[in-house]
């Protein structure tokens, strides 16, 4: 069995490694190797990379592709996307190419507010504490005058503090939840200092207020942290069209707009099938957010809360059916940034925004929430009509290729043979072995 190691984070990257490979890894030296492999040559940008995180030992890639042909407000993007997934990018594509030609995707922020919360543990009396809090809510807006400035500067902000009675959901619990503007920043640091800096000024006004020396009964600060949680920072984005213009080959508009909405309505009140289509919708935001520098994991959880939001889990887009015109939309919450954390610092970051026209975070919040309802809009279409694994497993020949190592010759032969009949695992094992013999 491994022993605990003291100090690893001391050791240089060689030797993270090499202890490593002699307790989890039997000395493989093809695993040192592969590690090694994805170092970058150029030092500089490794050492970069090298100290975004602790024990860095390796760099891990993810393909960085393109989804152009998006027409968001009249203006066309081409929208970088990071993600493994096979099939992705190529129906972020379609479905971009699709709406290009029927007008295209109109979004729009409906707001900007952030919010954290100084959570108190608190037994005495709640007027005393009302008292107290309105005494000190100046004192804490002073105290972060400092930390403040630049963000003020900017037009952000702590925008208010409201003491909330919390105890019927939790005995003695209080919270001062505060709001905030943070622009172009996600603001995850500046309100994180901000409640930090206020819960400490708030601590050290407790014990100099003399109804709680009376009582006895001192509120406690029991942490401070942002919310993820971010309902007030909302961005909408939807399209449109005639039922007409949803004529396909083989396809009638409006029986496709019926079975669409259907599968929409049916994503609305079943929390199976909820979970999966927003999933689907997520493939979409994840591979935006990750390429611009952004923290999926705030977005993710962020956004599941606001599916549940009415006690229920559901799909997080809609879909309907007026007259002849059908309409599909999704509002979701998303705290996002263009400046600060590793929009500056990650050259593909900093490249993805570029690519995006250097928008501000409320540009990028609607670029965002387009890709995930494209993705959407592409899932159930395929969904309703064909299903997805006949396109999902052509995406995915090439992976089962790469894992048999087949050569460029047999890839192409391979791509050629299955361009008209299923894919699947077997199939392919069974193509590239008589290939071979
Ligand atoms: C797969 O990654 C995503 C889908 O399952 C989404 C959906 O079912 O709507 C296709």
């Amino acid at each position: 069995m491994t022993s605990p190691v003291s100090g690893f984070s001391k050791k240089n990257k060689q030797e993270k490694i090499q202890w490593l490979v002699e307790n989890y890894l039997q000395n493989d030296p093809i695993a040192k190797q592969t590690l090694e492999r994805y170092w970058n040559s150029d030092t500089a940008l490794q050492r970069l990379h090298d100290d975004f995180v602790e024990n860095t030992l390796s760099n891990y890639y993810l393909p960085f592709g393109i989804a152009p042909n998006f027409l968001i407000n009249g203006k066309f993007y081409a929208i970088p996307m990071v993600i493994e997934e096979s099939s992705v990018v190529a129906a972020a594509s379609n479905a971009a190419k699709f709406w290009s030609d029927r007008g295209g995707f109109k979004a729009e922020v409906i707001n900007t507010e952030k919010n954290g919360q100084i959570h108190i543990n608190y037994f005495g009396k709640p007027e005393d504490l009302e008292q107290f809090f309105l005494l000190v809510k100046p004192k804490l807006i002073t105290g972060i005058a400092a930390l403040q400035k630049n963000m003020k500067q900017r037009g952000g902000g702590l925008l208010e503090i409201q003491l909330e009675n919390s105890t019927e959901k939790l005995a003695g619990y209080y919270q001062l939840h505060c709001t905030f503007e943070t622009k172009d920043a996600m603001g995850a640091n500046f309100i994180n200092s901000c409640l930090e800096s206020m819960a400490e000024i708030f601590e050290s006004e407790v014990e100099q207020y003399e109804p709680f020396q009376v009582s006895q009964q001192f509120p406690e600060v029991v942490l401070s942290i942002l919310s993820n949680y971010v309902p007030n920072c909302r961005v909408r984005a939807e399209v449109s069209c005639k039922l007409k213009q949803l004529d396909g080959k083989k396809v009638d508009g409006k029986d496709f707009a019926k079975r669409f909405v259907r599968a929409v309505d049916i994503a609305g009140v079943e929390r199976k099938r909820a979970v999966t289509h927003n999933k689907g919708i997520m493939n979409g935001i994840d591979a935006v957010v990750l390429a611009t520098g952004n923290d999926f994991r705030a977005v993710e959880a962020g956004i599941h809360a606001y599916a549940a939001k009415d006690g229920a889990y559901r799909s997080l887009t809609h879909a309907s059916i007026e007259g002849d015109t059908f309409r599909f939309w999704m509002e979701i919450p998303l705290a996002l940034g263009t400046i600060g954390g590793l929009t500056s610092l990650h050259p593909l970051v900093k490249l993805a925004l570029r690519i995006l026209e250097n928008p501000n975070a409320r540009e990028l919040m609607q670029i965002v929430a387009v890709a995930g309802l494209a993705q959407n809009f592409a899932a159930i279409r395929s969904l309703v009509t064909t299903g997805i694994q006949k396109g999902h497993m052509k995406m995915h020949l090439m992976n089962i290729l790469n894992q048999l190592e087949a050569t460029s010759e047999e890839k192409e032969q391979a791509v050629e043979h299955f361009n008209e009949r299923a894919v699947s695992h077997n199939a392919v094992v069974t193509f590239v072995t008589q290939l071979r013999s």
